[in-house]
Order: structure tokens, then sequence, then C-alpha cells
């Protein structure tokens, strides 16, 4: 399969095939200005499509972190096919890469309001507790210490699960944080599937049968130049 970035992708079975999001946060991640050789991190990386997409508009190298053991092998196998060298780790979000920081981060996590994130299955793509946050949250408060002076976190999710959330955890952790993209469409299909739930919490208003997806943009500060 060729996905919409012109990435060659293969999708091992259990492993979440990207989608719209993914592709909207890919075109994003390549529109950031970054120094060419960037060193690019993908986290909840799945097939690793988005990670290897900004890789290569920036010429940088990739390192993509996933729970899931046949997401971290599909990843590897995607760098191949695609001539971009990827260092897939598997593990908990940032602990994989303790102490390590970089350039521009992007993340495409769990956000489905449901059950809280499960320890196994193909459920653990999406489902992220009864606000959608279990994993946003985490991830909000772990990755802005990853950045480089200057670097870019970029994190995709819809705007039910509370964009100003987001916004506010990058803004306490010192970065300037903006909304970088928005994309307006029909509810996928695990929202949809859900609506009756979403409404009953007040998530979706009654009768929404379409959202804002958004891509949050963190930016550290750039390292102030010496004088002369
Ligand atoms: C919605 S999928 C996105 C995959 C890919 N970024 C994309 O857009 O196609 C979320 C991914 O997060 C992974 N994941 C869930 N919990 C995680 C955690 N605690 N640490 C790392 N990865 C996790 C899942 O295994 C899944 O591959």
């Amino acid at each position: 399969m060729v996905g919409r970035s012109g990435v060659r992708l293969l999708v091992l079975p259990g492993v979440f095939r990207p989608i719209s999001d993914s592709w909207l946060l890919a075109r994003t991640a390549c529109a950031q200005s970054r120094p060419r050789g960037a060193r690019v991190l993908e986290l909840c990386a799945g097939s690793g499509a988005v990670g290897i997409a900004a890789a290569r508009c920036h010429g940088g190298t990739l390192t993509t972190v996933d729970v899931s053991r046949r997401a971290a092998l599909t990843a590897w196998l995607n760098g191949r096919l695609n001539d971009v060298p990827v260092r897939a780790r598997r593990g908990d979000l940032l602990a994989p890469v303790a102490g390590e920081r970089f350039d521009l981060i992007v993340s495409n996590p769990p956000y489905v309001p449901g059950p809280d994130p499960p320890g196994s299955g193909p459920e653990r793509a999406w489902d992220a507790g009864e606000r959608g946050r279990a994993i946003l949250d985490r991830l909000c408060a772990e990755a802005p210490a990853h950045l480089k002076p200057g670097g870019i976190l970029l994190v995709v999710h819809s705007e039910i699960c509370d964009a100003d959330a987001t916004l506010a955890a990058f803004a306490d952790a010192g970065l300037q944080a903006d909304v970088a993209a928005r994309e307006h469409g029909p509810l996928g299909p695990l929202m949809r599937a859900r609506r009756a739930e979403l409404e009953a919490a007040g998530l979706l208003a009654p009768g929404q049968d379409s959202e804002d997806v958004l891509v949050l943009r963190g930016t550290a500060p750039a390292p102030v130049p010496a004088l002369r």
C-alpha cells in the first residue's frame, strides 16, 4: 500500500492502519520549518507512517516508540521500505527515550473517549478513558522535556478531547502553544459507534455527526544568540 504522503506501507495484523488524522499530522509535520537532518521522534507510532513522512521531508533521522511489539516491528519494516532508517523502540510513551531530545516530536495517540486503555489488544490504539485524555495528559506532561531548544511538538486529536487542556499543558511546560492545523469532517467510525455515550457524557452535542480534528503545536524557546 502507498499512503497519502507517498509513504510505502506494510501494516502487520493488529497494527493501527493510518487514517485521515495520521495524514493531517504528516502534512503538518512537513510544513514546519526544521533544521536539515532533524532528529524526529514519533510517539504512539503504529506503522511509523507519520514519522517516516516527517523524517523524509526534513532529511532527518527517525525514532519511533509504541507499546505494541508488532507496531515496533512494522515501523522498522516501513523504514526499510522507504529508505528511512528507523530506530524502533517498544515501550510506554517516553520511557524508551529517557534523557534524549529531539527537533520534532509527532504523535497521534489514542484519544477516543470510552474504556480505560487496555493492557493489550487492538483497542489499545484508541481507548483513552472517559474523557479521551488518559494517554494525552501523560504525553503532554512528559514530551516537552524531550524537545531541543526551538524544538516542536505536534499532537493530533479531536476537538471533543479538550484542546484547551492540551494547549494549557504545553504552556505550563514553557512551550509556546497554538493550533497548527484544523480539519472539519464526519465523525470517524469509532466515535460514531459511541455517539450515544458521548452525547450522554456531554462530549458531543445532540445530533452532532462531525468534528474538528486539530493538530496542537508546542514550540520550545529557541536558544538566545550569544552577544559579540
Ligand atoms: C491511534 S494509533 C496511531 C498510530 C499512528 N501514529 C498513526 O497515526 O497511524 C495509537 C498508537 O498508540 C499506541 N499506544 C497506546 N498506548 C501507548 C503507550 N502507553 N505508549 C506507547 N504507545 C502506545 C498503540 O499501540 C497505537 O499503535
